[in-house]
């Protein structure tokens, strides 16, 4: 069955699912939606017969949708999901699901009460490196993991300002976070601590420039994350230590290294995760068999109210249980 998409945002992130979705047979792109009238109407441009609107309101009442992808910048959040759920419209959402805890919050208690298929856009769940080190800890126990996320200020006005973007650790941070709890269970309590005052010429910065923060596992495993946003050289990393060996999943596409005493094997990463996440979306709506989806709305919640916990923790400079 042919699936009838709308997307609401039409910046970055939505330009890869327009991209990947050209892989998904099924997926069928009838219209776009962005507050810019010009980005809409350029969207829209790239598919035959596609519409283009700057509300939504517009675009759900004119248009016989199946699904709804929603690339809006954290603070954008809210409204648009009560709405999708008050109609039944299953939605894909990129992370993070806001920039506050509260919003979430109402969000996934509406779909409790009415369900609707969900789909969060960790991709990095979907590579097969990451199956690799689940296999591996199926089999041998995590003594200690330690994760960076760190690059300078990405592009959008929206990321450098806190209250907007939730920042680094929320925003960003938030796809190591997830990795952590897919790999390596729940988290019982966070500690976190940031700093300023290092980025201090660029017009409009009002976000941590740098943090850390230990993670307690209920598992009792610790784990450290560290993000900036304040460095050149930078890197996107989650590393496991078990008692023979180091696995080290590395980039965006989560090329993986396995190191034991006498062996090192790297395998490469995969650049098509956004394909792999999108197919898995557009076949669960289209009632294919099985559900490949392995982030959804509740699930993806667990990791946002984690990172809501470190921006908690690194406020009041104190733990927080989870
Ligand atoms: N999965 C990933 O790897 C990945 C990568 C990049 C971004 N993202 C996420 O995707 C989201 C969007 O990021 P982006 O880089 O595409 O941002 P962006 O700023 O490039 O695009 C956001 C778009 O939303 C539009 N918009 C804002 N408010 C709106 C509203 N109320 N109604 C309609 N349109 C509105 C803006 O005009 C803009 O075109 C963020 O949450 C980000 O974290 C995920």
């Amino acid at each position: 069955m042919a699936v009838r998409i709308g997307f609401v945002g039409t910046g970055w992130v939505a330009g890869q699912h327009f991209k990947s979705l050209g892989q998904v047979p099924e997926a069928n792109i009838v219209a776009c939606t962005d507050a810019d009238e010009e980005k809409a109407v350029q969207a829209a441009a790239r598919f035959a017969g596609a519409a283009a609107y700057t509300d939504y309101r517009d675009m759900l009442r004119e248009q016989d949708l199946d699904a709804v992808y929603i690339c809006l910048p954290p603070h954008a959040h809210g409204e648009l999901e009560l709405e999708l759920i008050g109609a039944g419209i299953p939605f894909f959402v990129e992370k993070p699901l806001s920039n506050d805890l509260e919003t979430a919050e109402r969000i996934l208690e509406a779909l409790q009460s009415n369900p609707v298929l969900t789909s969060v856009g960790y991709m990095m769940r979907y590579s097969d490196n990451a199956e690799r080190v689940k296999k591996l800890l199926a089999e041998e126990t995590a003594v200690v993991a330690r994760s960076i996320y760190a690059c300078d200020v990405p592009g959008p006005p929206w990321w450098r300002r806190k209250e907007l973007s939730g920042g680094q650790v929320v925003e960003q941070t938030t796809h190591l976070f997830d990795l952590a709890r897919y790999l390596l269970g729940e988290v019982r309590s966070v500690y976190g601590r940031a700093r300023r005052g290092l980025i201090a010429e660029m017009e409009d910065y009002d976000t941590d420039d740098a943090s850390a923060c230990t993670l307690v596992f209920q598992s009792g495993l610790l784990c450290d994350v560290i993000s900036t946003c304040a460095v050149k050289v930078g890197e996107r990393s989650l590393e496991v230590f078990t008692p023979d060996a180091r696995a080290k999943l590395s980039d965006g596409t989560g090329r993986l290294t396995v190191e034991r005493a006498n062996t090192k094997c790297t395998y490469d990463g995969e650049d098509d995760l956004f394909v792999r996440e999108d197919r898995a979306f557009v076949e669960a709506v289209s009632g294919g068999e099985g559900c490949g989806i392995l982030s959804d709305y509740r699930d993806a919640f667990l990791t946002h109210r984690l990172t809501c916990a470190v921006n908690e923790s690194m406020a009041s400079g104190r733990p927080v249980d989870i």
